[in-house]
């Protein structure tokens, strides 16, 4: 069997570690082939190929980033479908794995509806992939948003400043949520829960007279005013629905400042968290939805995505995916609510 391999959209830590288990899988267990695509579905439109083998996967579990390069690259919506199932006739590909988060596993389902079998794999850092307990970089995101907002506690708290930290996440608050939580920020907002600038300032103003004179706010990229408070924003989309980094974060610290007088920072973490050694979680996370996806391609299987649902790795249709949002569910942001 020919075996057709991409990793796509934006890429995060742990990507490495799912191409390792599936290169290893195919050909260890099965004795498969696989074809690497460069960049993602740009590198099937292109022809753009690479023959995997033991030696492309050396050492490559620690590092960072995807060895097959990605890109923000959708076949459909660039008319190049045509080109897609030609180069899989070229190269006699028999099915396809694809590591995305939204956008590339939308393509995956445009694919299998021409008929070629496909395996998808979840990433994104946004964890936001519908269908899945957790998605590859998002574990690693965490650690690295939690690690900033512990280093900039030391800074708010000696110079008496509100620190505002604009962590990733367009369409749901996984990464200012947890890393909220786990750095004990005072206040999260998330694109969950449209905030009102008016009561953040009013609580900024009571911890600032009665309790400590500093306070962490995280901000999720996404975050939004609700409609008809006080400050009036709106989250601007790109083509591909990225945002424009440190526009929310600018404008909460700027409202923040104006309305209270306190001296009040920005800090934009940005691609830093895309950034970078996977963790452990993500490594193994990577290491069994490669395995999964091998065992799936094997057993015939088509239009399916790997899952973690309650520890187990599962496979879940790719019908049920495309086109939802995985929010924050009411429980954690509770927790984000009642420690602020
Ligand atoms: O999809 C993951 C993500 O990191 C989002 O959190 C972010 O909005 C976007 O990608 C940034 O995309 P790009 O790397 O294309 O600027």
């Amino acid at each position: 069997m020919r075996i057709g391999l991409l990793t796509g959209g934006g890429d995060c830590p742990g990507l490495n570690a799912a191409i390792r288990a599936v290169v290893k899988q195919a050909l260890g267990e099965y004795g498969h082939q696989v074809i690497g695509f460069r960049n993602g579905w740009k590198g099937v439109v292109d022809g753009d190929v690479i023959q995997l083998d033991r030696s492309n996967i050396r050492n490559i579990l620690p590092q960072g980033g995807t060895m097959l390069g990605t890109a923000r690259f959708h076949p459909h919506s660039a008319g190049a479908m045509d080109q897609v199932m030609a180069t899989f006739e070229a190269e006699r590909i028999d099915a396809v794995i694809c590591i995305g988060g939204d956008g590339t596993l939308n393509a995956a389902s445009k694919v299998a509806e021409q008929g070629i079998n496909v395996i998808a794999i979840p990433k994104t850092i946004d964890n936001d992939v519908w269908g899945t307990d957790l998605s590859i970089g998002y574990h690693t995101a965490v650690n690295i948003a939690t690690e900033a907002i512990d280093r900039i506690h030391t800074t708010a708290e000696s110079h008496n400043r509100v620190m505002v930290v604009e962590v990733m996440g367009r369409h749901a608050g996984w990464i200012a949520v947890a890393s909220g939580i786990a750095g004990g920020a005072e206040i999260v907002l998330a694109p969950e829960e449209p905030f009102d600038i008016e009561r953040i300032v009013k609580f900024l103003r009571h911890r600032h007279r009665a309790h400590a004179n500093f306070s962490i706010v995280v901000v999720a990229e996404g975050a939004e005013p609700a409609k008809g408070s006080a400050m009036d924003y709106e989250v601007q989309l790109g083509q591909f629905g990225e945002i424009i980094a440190g526009a929310v974060g600018e404008r909460v610290a700027h409202e923040i400042q104006e309305r209270t007088g306190f001296d009040t920072r920005l800090t934009v973490l940005g691609h830093v968290q895309r950034g970078g050694t996977p963790t452990p979680t993500d490594r193994i996370l990577g290491s069994r939805f490669g395995v999964a996806a091998v065992d799936a391609v094997t057993a015939g299987k088509t239009n399916v995505m790997t899952a973690l649902h309650n520890e187990e790795v599962v496979l879940v249709p790719l019908e049920d995916i495309a086109g939802k949002v995985k929010p924050v569910p009411e429980d954690l942001l509770r927790v984000a609510r009642v420690l602020a």
